[in-house]
């Protein structure tokens, strides 16, 4: 019997993941389709792609290339092991990942999502040190309200509360810096706020206190996405890397979301001009369509592992579907669409007609801060009081009935859309929010 996708008539078994369960299998919302900008919903209505999905269909949805090449590749070969075996894609794909990465990255690890790809780079860094006989260097400094996925390296260096507070005691050898929001002096800032360079020198204090002996590396989205889309202050991330460097500190940059355009340039490290020592990145890898991450390190990351007998394996390390087949295939096709399409470029002459528009809610009923930059916005709501996240969940409610998704989180209003968005369809999009917002409590 065929089985009717359409109407799935028991929602029970499906533990959903960060999602209200119960409130949605009361009202399910089912997407069915999607092309290009828009989803389908069951009911057969369209709903603008505000957030690419997870901040992960950058080209938008059902992309004829990338389809075709999945196709193709399952046909021919659906999977090779991932050790000690190769396939072309895998190294040819690589190979494209470090024509666009930031001057200095040189080698790929895969893995398969951001949470695995975050793990991986925590272990490279203390394995790296270890490798260079300075094996005492174990600790791993992340950032307040810092994203990092949701396995326990991630949820650790996190610091996200909810994340973490009912998972025990998390990973030791933990310390964080504190965020860079500072509401006061950069509320509703356009682009990239003045203030707050200074709070990377915090990492000198947490050196000091540690000894910069006993610390591996230092994490950081060079723009917080997840949280709420907070920016780094002008000259931040530019400090971070002197103080890494001057400390024999690695410093890798979480680039699950900034990667892939979205900040109008491949990577977050060339749109701040700074480049880490090691940078993790998935969802626009493969265009949000297949599972795959990857971790990219400089030559000397990469080279502290290469010594010993040849026979020996350098890394114990690794997935079963690193580097997968049809996963590799998508992302050719994925970076090909990006740049046939020049969607990079594209992100970056859209981002200042996305600015004007994000920036024109001020004024608007329980809007508190405005932030953006690239094809990246937030619009943070006052929340009810003793209600928190309850506004911006309406909102969101609101919107997907008036036919744009958007994300929130908190109290904050998150919107990424795919980079093919015409000003039209932004127009759309936030005059729609608009009309939402006025109507909330
Ligand atoms: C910066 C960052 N790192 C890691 C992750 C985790 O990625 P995944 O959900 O693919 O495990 C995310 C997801 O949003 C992210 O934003």
């Amino acid at each position: 019997m065929a089985l009717d996708r359409k109407t799935p008539n028991d929602l029970n078994a499906f533990w959903m993941p960060f999602t209200a369960n119960r409130q949605f299998k009361k009202n399910p919302r089912m997407f069915v389709g999607a092309k290009d900008m828009h989803y389908t919903t069951a009911d057969g209505r369209q709903v603008l792609d505000g957030t690419a999905g997870l901040w992960c269909c950058n080209a938008g949805h059902c992309r004829p290339k990338i389809t075709e090449a999945i196709q193709k590749q399952a046909a021919e070969m659906d999977y090779a092991p991932a050790f000690q075996m190769g396939h072309p894609a895998a190294f040819e794909l690589a190979n494209r990942l470090v024509e666009i990465a930031p001057d200095g990255m040189e080698h790929v690890f895969y893995t398969n999502s951001g949470s695995e790809s975050v793990e991986t780079a925590l272990k490279l860094a203390i394995a790296y040190h270890r490798a260079r006989g300075d094996g005492a260097r174990t600790r791993l400094i992340g950032r307040e309200r810092g994203y990092h996925g949701v396995n326990f390296g991630g949820i650790s260096v996190g610091g996200i509360v909810t994340n973490r507070k009912v998972f025990g005691p998390l990973v030791p050898g933990v310390d964080h810096m504190p965020h860079t929001h500072l509401p006061a002096q950069n509320a509703f800032t356009k682009g990239q706020p003045e203030h707050g360079a200074h709070l990377a020198d915090e990492l000198e204090r947490i050196v000091a206190l540690h000894g910069a002996e006993t610390i591996a590396a230092v994490i950081v989205e060079p723009m917080a996405g997840s949280t709420g889309v907070l920016l780094p202050p002008k000259g931040y991330l530019q400090k971070l890397r002197e103080i890494t460097r001057k400390h024999g500190i690695l410093l890798i940059f979480d680039e699950v979301i900034t990667g892939f355009g979205r900040l109008g340039s491949a990577f977050a490290g060339q749109h701040y001009g700074v480049t880490p020592d090691i940078m993790t990145t998935a969802k626009g890898l493969t265009n949000g369509v297949i599972p795959m991450g990857a971790v990219m390190t400089t030559a000397a990351v990469h080279d502290a592992f290469m010594t010993g007998p040849e026979h020996m394996i350098e890394l114990f390390h690794g997935y079963t579907y690193s580097g997968n087949p049809i996963a590799s295939a998508a992302g050719i096709a994925t970076l090909e669409t990006y740049r046939e399409e020049g969607l990079f470029e594209r992100a970056a002459e859209l981002a200042p007609y996305w600015q004007e528009a994000l920036h024109s809610l001020r004024g608007t009923r329980n809007v508190i801060d405005i932030r953006n930059e690239g094809l990246i916005g937030a619009v943070e709501l006052e929340s009810i009081p003793g209600e928190p996240t309850k506004r911006a969940f309406s909102a969101f409610l609101k919107a997907y009935e008036k036919g744009i998704l958007i994300r929130t989180t908190g109290d904050i209003i998150a919107m990424s859309p795919p980079l093919i968005i015409s000003k039209a369809e932004i127009d759309q999009l936030i005059g729609t929010l608009k009309d939402v917002l006025d109507t909330l409590e």
